[in-house]
Order: C-alpha cells, then structure tokens, then sequence
C-alpha cells in the first residue's frame, strides 16, 4: 500500500510541479494538495494532477488548524510536504504582514496540526512533517565567500527571507520541543514550468515576446543560484524519504550567474528560437525577434530592490553525501525547457496575467 502526502501551496509554481513528479514517481501514492489558492495559486496548473484519481485538491488556508487536523485524521495523511507560502522577495519589501501571517503563523499552526493528531492521538504511526524552506535564510555572500552551508549563519536580510527564517526556527523547535518527525530543506532559486510571472525568469521571457521592457535592478551583477523545478522536487523526495529525522539539507544547482547574463543568455535563446522557427514571427510580431533587432535590445536598468543580496550560491554536498542528492538539468537545457513551455503554453500564461484563469477554474470546479 502506499502512502498519502499532504502537500500545502500544491496550486503554486514549485507545488504544482511537485505533485506531478510525485504522481508519476510513485503510482500507489496518494495526495492531497491543501492551496488557499491566492494570487499565486492556480488551480488551472493542476489540470494534470486532477486526472488523476490518487489526487485531490482542497482550497482551504493553513492558518485553518481544524481543517488541516481534520484532512490528517480523514485522510490518514503519512506524510506533509510544506510548500505554501508568499513567496516574492518585492511583494515582502511592499507588504511584509502577510508573510509573517503566512510563513510564521501558518506554518506554526500546521505545526500545532501535526502535533496534535500525530503525536497526541496517532501514536504508533511514523510521520514526517518536510517543510520547504530557502537559501535566502543565510543572507547575502561577497564574490569571494564560500558557499551557504547547513551550518551557515542565519542573516535573513528580506522581510521574505526573515519569515522563512522564523519558520525554519518553529520547525526545528517542534522537532527538538515535542519529538515531531520534521526535515528542512533550503533551496536555491528555481525555475521551469507554471513559474509565476513576476519572478525574473518567466517575466523576461514573457516580456520579450512582448516586447516589453526587462527591467534589470542596480547595475544586474547580483548573482543567483538556479536550480531546475524538477531537481528539487527530485531533492525533497531524497530528504523526506531518506533523510535524518530533525537534519536540515541544502539543495542547489551548482549553477551561479549573475542577473545580467541570465537575461542575455535568454535574450540570445529566444532570438535563436525566431531564427528556427519563422511563424514565432506572426504569434509574437512585437517581439524584437519579429522586427529584426536582437531581444536584449530590451534591457533596462531599474532602481535597486532595497536590500537587494548580492550573491546566493549552495553547497549542497551534505545532500549528496547522505542523499545521492545531485542536479540532474544542465542550466542551457532547462533554460530552452522552459523557453519551449512558455511558448507551448501561451493561454496558460495570458489567462494568468490577466487574471481570467479564475473563471476557468469556476467553470470547471464551481467557485
Ligand atoms: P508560489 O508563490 O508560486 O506558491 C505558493 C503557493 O502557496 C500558492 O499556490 C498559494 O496560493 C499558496 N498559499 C499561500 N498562502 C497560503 C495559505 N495561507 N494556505 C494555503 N496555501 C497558501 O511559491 P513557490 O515558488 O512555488 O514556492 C513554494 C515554496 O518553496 C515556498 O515555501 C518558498 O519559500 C519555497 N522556495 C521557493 C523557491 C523558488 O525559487 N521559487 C526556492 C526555494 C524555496
Ligand atoms: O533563492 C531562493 C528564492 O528565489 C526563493 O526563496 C524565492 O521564493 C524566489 O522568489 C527567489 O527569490 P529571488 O528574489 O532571488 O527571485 P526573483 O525572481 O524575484 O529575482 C531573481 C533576481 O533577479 C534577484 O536578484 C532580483 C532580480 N530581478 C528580479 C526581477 C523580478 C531583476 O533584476 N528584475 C526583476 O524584474
């Protein structure tokens, strides 16, 4: 028999790819995908997963103790995969409470689920409470610093990354306070398919077959570690089913670029693919590609992110030692990946843009 997870922010860009790789990974598995379904959620996404009959989708909020325990009890879950959250650096900087809602307050009272219906009433079962944390805990590196760490300082410089930090911190005091089962990974950025559209990677895709500006912040030297979706989800499948109770895992890509050449870099991905494929022309004709200039003509320099960290880079051998845990994607494959699933999915992201996708989901689902 297999098991049944419980995976929080399943309607979100990382959760949505989890829940495929999960289903297709382990065809006796169950989920159960909880979503509040917020800006970033997107029901749509899971079009896939929602074939499939071991899957089920609840809208509900993790602040919803009751519920939560309620899906535990019901459902028998095994195991939570703990991705919801607000998860945009600039959004946080505009508007920090709703992350401290969200990220604190909600995880502790998934937290308070798993204690009360794991600990208290189901005492004989083992459960593992994964919560899915990032990189942007450990705060910024100079050009020359060694890689975070497991054992990395915490210097959360973001109101994002604090509140991911004060999660990661409730996390760990469950583990050590009341014995619960829990493992933290922290991820560097990722990227592939259903990547919301304000994030870096599909905003510039978006906008160059749009002709839009790609707005670089400061001068674009801040670096970034990228990671392909798929890899950590691979990641969070190793820790949560071989990783040590209570032990936090790093997980990254190995896979350092700096802000402006990433966008160079698909600049010149995007004009090769025009250069192939001629009808791109009559699909995008305000893209530069369609006009005969070079996309990066595009570029913008913008004002700075406050706080903006400068370098982010992972070492994950922890994961690889203990794991087996290795990124799988090379970055220019898993860049033309997803260059080619933007593309192939223009309505999904049309619809996300201009926010109909909810009438979608209404007509599929009822509201
Ligand atoms: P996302 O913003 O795309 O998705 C978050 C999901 O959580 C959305 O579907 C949203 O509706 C849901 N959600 C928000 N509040 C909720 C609530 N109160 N109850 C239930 N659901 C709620 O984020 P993502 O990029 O998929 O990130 C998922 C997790 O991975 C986050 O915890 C993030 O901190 C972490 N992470 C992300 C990256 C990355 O590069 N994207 C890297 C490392 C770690
Ligand atoms: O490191 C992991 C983190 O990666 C995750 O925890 C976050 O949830 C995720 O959003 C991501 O955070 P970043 O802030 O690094 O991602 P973002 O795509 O917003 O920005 C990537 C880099 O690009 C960052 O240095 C800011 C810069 N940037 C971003 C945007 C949206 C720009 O220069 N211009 C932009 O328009």
């Amino acid at each position: 028999m297999g098991k049944t997870l419980l995976v929080t922010g399943g309607a979100g860009f990382i959760g949505v790819n989890f829940c495929n790789y999960w289903l297709n990974r382990y065809p006796n598995d169950q989920i159960i995908a909880l979503d509040i379904l917020s800006y970033a959620g997107n029901r749509h996404s899971l079009e896939q997963a929602e074939k499939n009959d071991r899957f089920q989708f609840v809208t509900g909020d993790i602040l919803d103790q009751a519920l939560v325990e309620k899906l535990l009890r019901e459902h028998k879950v095994d195991d939570i995969v703990h991705f919801a959250a607000e998860s945009h650096v600039d959004r946080s900087i505009t508007g920090p409470d709703l992350f401290l809602e969200t990220n604190i307050i909600g995880t502790h009272s998934l937290l308070k689920a798993a204690r009360q219906v794991w600990l208290t009433e189901q005492t004989e079962e083992r459960h593992r409470f994964h919560h899915v944390s990032t990189d942007e805990v450990y705060g910024s590196l100079t050009a020359d610093d060694p890689a975070f760490t497991e054992t990395t300082t915490y210097q959360p410089n973001s109101p994002y990354s604090a509140s991911k930090a004060s999660s990661d911190h409730m996390v760990r005091a469950y583990h050590h306070t009341y014995g619960l089962d829990v493992t933290t990974s922290n991820c560097s950025n990722n990227y592939g398919p259903f990547h919301f559209p304000e994030k870096l990677i599909p905003l510039c895709i978006i906008n160059i077959l749009s002709g839009k500006p790609l707005p670089i912040y400061g001068d674009g030297q801040q670096i970034r570690d990228w990671l392909y979706v798929e890899d950590h989800c691979r990641g969070i499948d190793l820790v949560l089913t071989s990783g040590r109770a209570g032990e936090t895992y790093n997980i990254g890509g190995n896979n350092e670029k700096a802000n402006i050449d990433l966008v160079k870099s698909l600049c010149s991905l995007v004009d090769a693919r025009f250069a192939d494929e001629p009808a791109l022309k009559q699909r995008f004709p305000d893209a530069p590609a369609s006009n005969n200039q070079p996309s990066d003509t595009l570029i913008t320099y913008v004002t700075d992110r406050p706080g903006h960290d400068r370098r982010y880079a992972v070492d994950a051998s922890k994961a690889f030692k203990e794991l087996g845990y290795e990124p799988a994607e090379t970055f220019e494959k898993g860049l033309g990946k997803t260059l080619d699933w933007y593309l192939a999915n223009e309505n999904w992201w049309r619809t996300v843009l201009d926010g109909s996708y909810r009438d979608w989901i209404d007509e599929q689902y009822g509201s």
